[in-house]
């Protein structure tokens, strides 16, 4: 039988998600050659319904990498949210409260396309529907890449660095002896159930309801497409929740007098369990954890796709100083640095959704500590700004850091 295939590249990365793909096009502005790898078909990966909302620091490291053509143009640019409790919907304005910083409705299935698109037009390989994915030798300053391509031959790859880029249920981060990881998690006792409506929005801006039945989300996508959410109970099945179903509880627990909302029709609908977890130290050795790989975040915040974008940008400066210039000192802080934004993230994304979310065994103390709460932080000019400080992005990313 023949061994595998040998080859040769500096970074090899596992996953072609946000985290995965943005890292390989920032590599490539410094000059540095990578090899990309996954386990799914370009077209799964284009179409994975997620993400919607970009921090502003996230558009302006993407603007920076020469990757907004199109989210320039077909992107919403959100000043504020809305928060709606107790019958009444109030503004939280960001660009007034933060100086001038915004949010970006922008489908993370777009952000995947473009920067698809930009490494196949940079002649990039990415190895799409790979098997078998392996990391080994991570001690060493030789790890390996081992993987089956899609045409059935086996590779194996010699890097200088690993990039585990490949979400939550990836082979990276049990790569890491299980003694050297430290991991801290929460489950939540309820799931978001989420639709995308071919139907106009019926906002202007995101409404994040809470609601005695349980907390609704109204985001969206584009002037012609919506993208909602319902929390459900763990483990609910699709099937239990037909169309119109969907549409009478999003009509109760969205409803205000003197506004409608539009119904139409259903084009996409899944349920996504909310958790947060976080492994600790995000490097092992020439492995670098970004992304879900490393940490995960409840949706409430909107901060999962801005903080795998995060982390690949302080990743390419590390790898960048540790492969061109030989110095060691950005790597060794790589997981130190990136994990200062994940907490914060995280406390964040945890607060906005117990803040939000009707608990199952949710007592009369509960809802009226929510309540007061909600009513503080649409009241206080202090609360609104550490809400929309923290949305828009804490710390701010700073773009030009990323690119070398
Ligand atoms: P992923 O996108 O998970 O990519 C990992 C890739 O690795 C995948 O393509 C996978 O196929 C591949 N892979 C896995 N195993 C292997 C292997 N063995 N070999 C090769 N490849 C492999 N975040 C926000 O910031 N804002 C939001 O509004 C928001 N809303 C969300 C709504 C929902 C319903 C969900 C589910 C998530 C949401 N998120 C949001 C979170 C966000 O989508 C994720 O945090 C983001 O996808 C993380 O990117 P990533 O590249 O780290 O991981
Ligand atoms: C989305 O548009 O998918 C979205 C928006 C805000 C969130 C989560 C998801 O908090």
């Amino acid at each position: 039988m023949r061994g595998p295939r040998s080859s040769r590249t500096q970074v090899g990365i596992v996953g072609a998600g946000p985290a995965g793909l943005l890292l390989a096009h920032l590599l490539a502005l410094r000059g540095i050659d990578s090899v990309l790898v996954e386990l799914r078909s370009r077209a799964y990966c284009e179409a994975r319904q997620r993400a919607g909302v970009l921090e502003q620091g996230s558009v302006d490291l993407l603007r920076a990498a020469g990757l907004a053509s199109r989210l320039d143009t077909e992107g919403l640019e959100h000043g504020g949210i809305h928060l709606q409790f107790g019958g009444e919907r109030q503004r939280i304005d960001f660009r007034e409260l933060t100086g001038g910083r915004a949010v970006t409705v922008y489908a993370q299935t777009e952000v995947v396309k473009d920067l698809i698109a930009t490494r196949l037009a940079a002649g990039a390989a990415i190895e799409f529907e790979v098997t078998d994915t392996e990391v080994a030798d991570l001690e060493t300053d030789r790890p390996v890449l081992r993987y089956t391509s899609a045409d059935g031959v086996r590779h194996e790859v010699t890097c200088d660095a690993i990039a585990g880029c490949d979400g939550f249920h990836g082979i990276c981060r049990p790569a890491i002896p299980a003694a050297l990881q430290t991991v801290r998690e929460r489950e939540y006792p309820y799931a978001w159930l989420g639709i995308l409506a071919r139907v106009p929005p019926s906002t202007d801006e995101l409404i994040y309801a809470h609601h005695p039945r349980g907390f609704a989300l109204h985001s969206l996508r584009s002037p012609q497409v919506s993208r909602l959410y319902l929390q459900v109970p763990p483990g609910t099945d699709v099937a239990d929740w037909p169309d119109d179903k969907i549409w009478a509880e999003l009509q109760l627990r969205l409803g205000l007098p003197g506004w409608d909302l539009k119904e139409g029709p259903v084009l996409e609908k899944s349920v996504t369990p909310m958790r947060s977890y976080v492994s600790e130290p995000m490097r092992h050795g020439r492995l670098f954890l970004a992304g879900d790989s490393a940490h995960i975040v409840p949706p409430t915040g909107a901060k999962g796709l801005n903080l795998a974008l995060a982390d690949v940008a302080v990743l390419a400066d590390a790898l960048g100083g540790l492969l061109l210039d030989g110095r060691g000192d950005l790597a060794d802080a790589y997981s130190a640095t990136c994990l200062e934004r994940v907490w914060r993230s995280t406390h964040f994304s945890w607060w906005m959704t117990t803040m939000l979310h009707a608990s199952p065994d949710a007592d009369a103390m509960e809802t009226r500590l929510q309540l007061s709460q909600l009513r503080y932080v649409t009241g206080s000019r202090a609360a609104a700004t550490s809400l929309a400080e923290n949305y828009t992005g804490y710390p701010p990313l700073r773009a030009g850091a990323a690119l070398g």
